[in-house]
């Protein structure tokens, strides 16, 4: 490809990425020039004609073909948008996925009705980037954060990320198994835990199921392990009137509203609200930046069918034909009772 000009590299890379079956050949090859260029995709286009150095060229064609392995484009560029953040990511954590902004908007909005008499306390469960915990620490300036994690890579990571965004001094990093290394009870608990079943794991796209890590994927079994432990050990890591919300799996819902039921005791269920009342549904989060602080908090809208609407960009979890998007979140409410709202089907 010596002496090519932008306009050159971009239509043989596209070609190129198109044969090797990648969903957006297009757009992956305009970011991939535009990031190691450092130029936007707007100035690609307006100077098709520049040329391009060897040395660039051979930088490029070696993360061409990074990207024609279907190593997933963030893992090349080290960077993910989330919740209108950059974030640092590598093999070590999960790409974040537009959905779990979702997790972060429910979380604002519950934490929006409540004025605690003490700094919030939040516990982030399987942290992987931080993700979750660095945007709402980002949102919520008197929230002190606590994200736990198995993994000792995915700390290192994430910690990075809170020291980006100027949150360092309010999110703890905790290594060790769900909530056990939590110093205390919390007001709430937030967690994105592994959720797809062992059966499921051939119908994961090879850019999930190859390059990103197992253990922030696999669920086990039915892909509950760690959700059920979870709901078991939380009453006694909330405080009163706290709060818990997970994302699960499509599917997932019933079982998991069992394990809530019986963790947080059959007296809660009569006091709360019927189970199955009013799902609710939801758009999956736009790709658009999400609310800055002291724009509010967007309110949720309707959701397209499953299937329909699909959120542009990197393949969301599991891409399988049930997988698209977690299709169900709880949220119980443990202010002397349980509520748990089906937020989506
Ligand atoms: C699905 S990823 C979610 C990462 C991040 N919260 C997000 O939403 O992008 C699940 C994370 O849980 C972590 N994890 C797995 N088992 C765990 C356990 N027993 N205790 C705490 N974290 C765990 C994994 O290492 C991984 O980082």
């Amino acid at each position: 490809m010596a002496g090519v000009c932008i306009g050159d590299w971009l239509g043989e890379a596209t070609e190129r990425l198109a044969v090797a079956g990648v969903d957006e050949p297009r757009l992956d090859a305009e970011l991939l020039l535009s990031h190691h260029l450092g130029l936007t995709r707007v100035a690609l286009v307006a100077h098709p004609d520049r040329l391009l150095a060897p040395a660039e060229i051979a930088s490029l064609t070696a993360l061409l073909a990074r990207r024609a392995g279907r190593e997933p484009l963030p893992y090349i560029l080290g960077t993910r948008e989330f919740f209108g953040l950059h974030f640092a990511v590598d093999p070590r954590v999960l790409i974040p996925r537009p959905e779990t902004e979702l997790l972060v908007e429910r979380a604002l909005l519950l934490v929006s009705r409540r004025q605690p008499s003490q700094p919030l306390r939040i516990a982030d469960v399987g942290t992987g980037s931080g993700c979750i915990a660095v945007a709402l620490a980002t949102h919520l300036p008197n929230a002190n954060i606590y994200a736990t994690d198995v993994s000792a890579g995915a700390l290192a990571v994430a910690q990075k990320n809170a020291a980006t965004h100027g949150v360092e001094s309010r999110v703890r990093f905790l290594l060790g198994d769900l909530l056990s290394p939590l110093p205390q009870p919390m007001h709430l608990i937030v967690a994105n835990l592994p959720y797809v079943a062992r059966q499921e794991w051939d119908m994961l796209s090879s850019e999930v199921g190859y390059y990103e890590p197992r253990p922030a994927l696999d669920g086990g079994p039915d892909g509950l392990d760690l959700v059920r432990r979870l709901l078991a050990q939380a009453p006694a890591y909330l405080l009163p009137g706290g709060a818990l919300l997970l994302e699960i799996g499509a599917g997932q819902g019933e079982a998991v509203k069992e394990s809530a039921f019986a963790a947080f005791g059959g007296g809660a269920t009569r006091a709360g609200m019927p189970i199955g009342s009013q799902p609710q549904l939801y758009r999956p989060p736009s790709p658009q930046p999400s609310p800055l602080r002291g724009e509010g908090v967007r309110a949720p809208q309707p959701s397209p069918r499953r299937g329909e609407g699909r959120v542009r960009g990197e393949p969301t979890l599991p891409v399988g034909r049930s997988w698209k998007y977690p299709s169900v979140m709880l949220f119980a409410d443990l202010a002397g009772h349980a509520r748990i709202v089906q937020v989506s089907t």
